[in-house]
């Protein structure tokens, strides 16, 4: 784009030339975090200046993104963070960026419990920290432990957002290898996003995501419930009696509900997401099984 001046209102009619709606469904709430990431205001405060005419310097950071989004690269990595929750979470090409469907957890975790709750949380495949962040933050008296294969991305965040080492722990363990599991405990809630896709969803995956984003944090195994299978084994004896598991689902419900065993998980129920899907599976185990 030429070094003219542009008002905010002209630049996103630029944008949703150049981003077709079908390989770019996201362009306008981009749009918006872009603008707001150059001009470093609030989202209100955007909606109050779109006349605006971008400075020189604006329109060079505006165009630098621009161009690299046009490759395909996620907005997130660009910028090098993503909104989760109600943090601000650093994003590296090394883990999943955190989705918005997975807040769904978050809100079934915040009704369950009572804020002052001084239970024990242990996150699996925490990728950023996401997930056990947000818990941190909700139920300040929790032990959080955030566990994945690879744990650079959640030492950024928890450097970043300044949080609490001492009642949020980060830990390396490569779930999948049995032998792990004896150090990590017992806990009173199990929640986690784990990998789940099948070798059909790695085949129809959207282009941005194949291209870009790990596949060690998408792919498990020919089913997809390579990890479901796991925590379902790994809850028998690290998870208390009348302990929950929340688990981030997808169409595949019916078989992931499956691989838990009904006489120790007799209590279940799924919550839809916004767009009437199946998004999170919550087990509850029984009061007697140990
Ligand atoms: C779907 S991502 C979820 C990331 C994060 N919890 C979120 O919701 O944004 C799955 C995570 O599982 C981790 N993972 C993959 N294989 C693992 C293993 N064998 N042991 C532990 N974590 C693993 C990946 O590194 C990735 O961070």
């Amino acid at each position: 784009m030429e070094k003219m001046k542009y008002t905010i209102n002209q630049l996103f009619e630029y944008t949703r030339e150049i981003f077709p709606l079908d390989k770019f469904p996201e362009r306008e709430e981009e749009m918006v975090r872009i603008m707001i990431h150059i001009l470093d205001i609030s989202r209100y405060e955007l909606s109050l200046i779109f006349y605006k005419i971008l400075q020189d310097d604006e329109l060079t950071s505006f165009n630098n993104i621009i161009q690299e989004r046009q490759t395909g690269k996620p907005l997130a990595h660009i910028l090098g963070y993503t909104y989760f929750y109600q943090d601000k979470i650093p994003v590296s090409p090394q883990t999943l960026i955190p989705r918005y469907d997975t807040e769904h957890l978050i809100e079934v975790l915040r009704k369950h419990y009572v804020p002052t709750s001084e239970i024990s949380i242990l996150d699996i495949g925490t990728g950023t920290g996401a997930i056990a962040i947000s818990l941190h933050r909700l139920f300040p008296l929790a032990r959080v432990k955030g566990i994945d294969i690879i744990i650079e991305p959640f030492i950024e965040s928890q450097k970043d957002l300044e949080l609490d080492s001492s009642l949020l722990t980060i830990e390396q363990v490569d779930f999948l290898d049995e032998s792990t599991w004896e150090d990590l405990g017992k806990w009173d809630c199990i929640v986690s996003n784990p990998p789940y896709l099948d070798n059909h969803d790695m085949d129809i995956l959207d282009w941005q995501v194949k291209d870009f984003e790990p596949h060690t944090a998408l792919y498990a195994g020919e089913d997809g419930l390579i990890f479901y299978r796991k925590i379902a084994k790994f809850a028998e004896d690290h998870l208390h009696d009348d302990g929950i598991l929340v688990l981030e689902i997808d169409h595949k419900h019916e078989a992931i509900s499956q691989c838990f065993d009904p006489v120790i998980f007799p209590h279940r129920d799924i919550k839809f997401d916004f767009n009437n899907l199946e998004r999170v599976l919550i087990l509850k185990k029984a009061q007697d099984v140990e």
